[in-house]
């Protein structure tokens, strides 16, 4: 595997890689690999005779008062799972090679972004277009494939690609849990073991709320129990506990078409988000 560090030699290297033929997909990531993200390199190789990974941690993505620092940095470690799985390229800029002097373009995605996380973390998707439209020009990859675990980000990156015409297949994948449940995230090595065992509750209320939902119930009523057992069990600030279009994700009242239900709430200083799909019968 090749770890390229600036876009000059990205370009030669893809380039390298092309005149193979046969399809390149892309895996971006910032770091801090876990099962989940392996998960995505294997969809990737199923899909694609080559795979390229990125790993960047965004500064544009993260607001003022967010992890941006702190963030799991494990370069090295990544690389050699990278390796293991089969990548053909790390693709590792710094924020220099990303985001050179006098950088001044946005990208903006309206509608999908605005509400959820998009409300609880002001900024964020415009980071994540920016750089995702960046990731996707410098690698030109045929697909890239997202987490299901991001949903709201997955729906972002959708809608972006078929605004922009960007030729690039989306391909999202279903999340990955631990055997309790918790969705696998980067951000749960924050968690001490107390609140590691009280996050369990999160994937339990949705699925709960979902079962509720899907089998007629009052879905004011099931995000209302989901939000209760959450805070029963910790968390602080509940940011949302909704039910949206599965698509637009804007909030839906009943089940009358393919919904998400989604949830973002903090146990102690990590904010866990998460989400399950609701499909009507
Ligand atoms: O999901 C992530 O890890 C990031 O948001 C992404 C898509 C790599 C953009 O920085």
């Amino acid at each position: 595997m090749q770890i390229i560090r600036d876009v000059p030699a990205l370009r030669k290297a893809m380039a390298e890689l092309r005149k193979e033929g046969r399809g390149i997909a892309f895996v971006p990531t910032m770091g801090a690999l876990h099962a989940g993200h392996l998960a995505l390199v294997a969809e990737a190789k199923r899909r694609a005779a080559h795979v390229v990974a990125s790993i960047f941690v965004n500064p544009a993505q993260f607001g003022p008062n967010e992890d941006l620092s702190t963030y799991p940095r494990q370069e090295a470690a990544d690389a050699a799972m990278l390796q293991e799985a089969g990548c053909a390229i790390l693709w590792a800029p710094d924020a220099a090679a990303m985001y050179p002097e006098g950088h001044g373009t946005k990208v903006s995605v309206a509608g999908v972004s605005e509400g959820l996380d998009g409300a609880a973390r002001p900024g964020h998707f415009d980071g994540v277009a920016l750089v995702v439209t960046k990731l996707f020009n410098q690698v030109q990859p045929d697909l890239a494939l997202f987490g299901e675990k991001d949903y709201q980000q997955l729906a972002v990156i959708r809608r972006m690609v078929r605004d922009l015409d960007m030729p690039i297949e989306i391909v999202g994948v279903p999340t990955q849990r631990d055997a309790d449940g918790l969705a696998l995230s980067s951000r749960n090595a924050y968690l001490s073991p107390e609140e590691r065992t009280a996050a369990r509750a999160l994937p339990r209320a949705l699925g709960e709320a979902a079962t509720a939902i899907r089998e007629g119930g009052h879905v004011r009523e099931a995000l209302d129990a989901a939000t209760a057992k959450l805070r029963q069990a910790g968390f602080d600030p509940i940011d949302y506990v909704s039910l949206c279009d599965a698509e637009t994700l804007q909030p839906v009242d009943s089940l009358d078409r393919p919904a998400r239900l989604l949830a973002a709430a903090k146990i102690g200083r990590t904010r866990l988000i998460d989400n399950l799909s609701v499909l009507p019968s």
